[in-house]
């Protein structure tokens, strides 16, 4: 009999089967080409940062301009000659995923008054990127930065001048914040300010996303930048993320290392 119930079980559970079958198919074949899709926007991200996207060329050209460079945070120097490529032997192309694991070998647990960004704990290597001109000079340094807004951790890169005070741009590539709110750190609008503000007075970290509007007659402008309109928290994430990672538990000490270079 066609209508009997271990029939219609059977149906039924092989229809299941092969659903989940097609799924997982899906979701495992899909899952590189996803990966890759991310990658590939973090770096337009950084290209973004550093204000030279061009969305008519290949990406992964573009990013060949650019030099990966990294930093030792705790001795702050940058890793050079032989400790480099022992570094790079040792890690080969996963020290990414290790350093994101904030496993205790690869990561230094900060305590709560040096971390105003809410990020629990440093990577003890830090990668970052070198914009050089025709003749060798830096000409930007970008610089991965993270912090917490309100939903969560807002990742990013920073990109600064060859002063190493001067910012050039500013981009997130992923947050949890309010779409129309905090989210608005995407608007290209705000985005806009970031060019040519300035980061330090004296040894300072001194720029701050205020509340409200900037006043154009402030002599302090080049150290602030317009609030998130009902997103204060979002705001103060921006500028306390900016402080950690601008501080000397941050990137800091590699800018005399760099003045040195240059
Ligand atoms: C559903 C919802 C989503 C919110 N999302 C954000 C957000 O992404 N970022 C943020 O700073 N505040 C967000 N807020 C507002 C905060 O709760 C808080 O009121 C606000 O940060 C205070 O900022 P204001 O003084 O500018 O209003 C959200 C509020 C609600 C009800």
């Amino acid at each position: 009999m066609n209508d009997s119930i271990t029939k219609t079980l059977a149906v039924a559970f092989s229809i299941c089967l092969i659903c989940s079958l097609v799924v997982s198919v899906a979701a495992v074949s899909l899952r590189d080409m996803q990966n890759e899709n991310k990658a590939n926007d973090k770096k337009i991200k950084i290209l973004q940062a550093a204000r030279i996207y061009d969305s008519n060329i290949d990406v992964k050209d573009q990013f060949e301009q650019l030099e990966v460079m990294y930093l030792d945070f705790n001795k702050g120097e940058v890793l050079k000659n032989d400790v480099l490529e022992s570094f790079l032997l040792e890690h080969k192309n996963d020290y990414d995923q290790l350093s994101a694991t904030r496993k205790e070998e690869y990561s230094t647990k900060l305590n709560t008054s040096e971390d105003i960004a809410i990020i629990k704990s440093r990577e003890n290597v830090g990668k970052f990127f070198l914009l050089r001109n025709e003749d060798q000079t830096i000409d930007k340094v970008i610089l991965p930065i993270r912090g917490y807004g309100l939903w969560g951790t807002l990742f990013g890169y920073i990109s600064i001048e060859e002063d190493f005070n001067t910012i050039a741009g500013l981009e997130f590539y992923d947050h949890k914040e309010t779409p129309g709110l905090g989210a608005e750190v995407d608007n290209p609008k705000w985005k806009s300010q970031w060019p040519g503000k300035k980061i330090f007075i004296d040894n300072d970290v001194s720029i701050e996303v205020i509340k409200g509007k900037v006043d154009p007659d402030d002599v302090n402008i080049a150290y602030k930048v317009d609030g998130l309109s009902g997103a204060t928290l979002t705001s103060r994430g921006v500028t306390n993320m900016i402080k950690y990672w601008f501080s000397d538990s941050g990137y800091a000490k590699l800018f005399s290392e760099l003045n040195y270079e240059s």
